[in-house]
């Protein structure tokens, strides 16, 4: 700087709108958001969440209007999970062709599968009567190497249903090789994996657990990754690009913003980001206050995943934020 006054000005970039509008580097489009769903067996109409204002438990037919709603809003994809009636210790509903999901995903399929993609989550912990993501062993732990073997029965289920895209949430090791192995054998090569590697154990995880009606007692510790360690975040996106993974996943978004960025500078794989219950949680809550903008807060939150490396954003508000996007272009 010489003189009195800056010749070096960056507000110059910031001086109308139109000029912000040009030089912003990140972008949000509706095809790279994926819209979390959730559907409830039996249910004759959608029921509220409470801890997720806005957001529901579906019966098929709300279902069906959701999808299409979604549909014409142009998002991405629609990532679906199952609700169902019974549970027991193997997770029996997660196999079972009548099961929730497996019927979710053939209705999606049918509904919309022309105009999105339909993923599938892949886990026991919705189906299991004790709540763990695995099957367990005599001890009470989460038997890592039985639990391949549901998922591997669980991966054929779903894409025979006709999942394009299964995502694997489980946090077991080896998972994805093994689901890769599965389909592959069962000739369904075309399936693709999305791996959630880097998922970390979360406070945040809090209104999912009312979401999918969880029967979970104590934590998932043992299999999801501590908050405190960033290294072994990218050590499971490295094994799960080796395993076959096609997509790699960092979840939670916005406490794991630095993990995102360390995965986007290695992956060779499209890298993606989850922005979880508790994350739309608390925007909603404090704009149902009136402590912040509600749409503004949310496109914040997710422009800043996006910059911070996500290629693509499962959230609870693809749908709004896409509607707002598609009413300003
Ligand atoms: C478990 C699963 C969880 C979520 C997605 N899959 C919960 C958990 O791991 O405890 C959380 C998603 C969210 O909070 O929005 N299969």
């Amino acid at each position: 700087m010489t003189g009195r006054f800056p010749q070096v000005r960056p507000r110059r970039l910031r001086a109308t709108p139109a000029m912000r509008r040009l030089v912003a580097e990140t972008r949000i489009h509706p095809a790279e958001l994926v819209l979390p769903m959730f559907i409830r067996e039996g249910a004759t109409d959608a029921i509220d969440i409470s801890s997720m204002p806005g957001v529901q438990q579906h019966s098929l037919d709300s279902f069906r209007r959701a999808l299409n709603e979604a549909a014409e809003q142009g998002v991405g994809g629609v990532n679906l999970f199952g609700v169902p009636t019974s549970k027991d210790a193997e997770g029996s509903g997660a196999t079972d062709p009548d099961g929730i999901l497996n019927v979710a995903i053939r209705v999606a399929k049918e509904e919309v599968g022309d105009a999105l993609v339909v993923q599938s989550d892949l886990c026991l912990d919705e189906f299991t009567d004790h709540g763990h993501c695995g099957v367990l062993a005599a001890d009470g732990s989460v038997d890592n190497d039985a639990t391949l073997l549901r998922y591997r029965d669980m991966a054929v289920a779903q894409a025979e249903a006709g999942a394009e895209l299964v995502c694997m949430s489980g946090m077991m090791d080896g998972q994805i090789a093994a689901a890769r192995d599965a389909l592959d054998t069962a000739g369904h090569s075309g399936t693709a994996l999305l791996a959630y590697s880097a998922k970390y154990a979360s406070a945040f995880y809090g209104p999912f657990r009312e979401a999918v009606a969880s029967t979970l007692q104590g934590d998932r510790r043992t299999y999801q990754i501590d908050a405190a360690d960033g290294r072994q975040g990218l050590r499971e996106v490295l094994l799960d690009i080796e395993e076959g993974a096609d997509i790699v996943m960092v979840k939670p978004a916005m406490s794991y913003l630095d993990v995102l960025a360390r995965t986007a500078d290695v992956s060779e794989v499209p890298v993606w980001a989850y922005q979880i219950s508790g994350e739309y949680a608390m925007i909603t809550a404090a704009a149902q206050n009136g402590w912040i903008d509600r749409d503004a807060a949310a496109m914040e939150a997710l422009v800043g995943i996006k910059r911070a490396g996500a290629d693509a954003i499962l959230t609870y508000f693809a749908v709004d934020i896409a509607r707002k996007l598609n009413q300003e272009a």
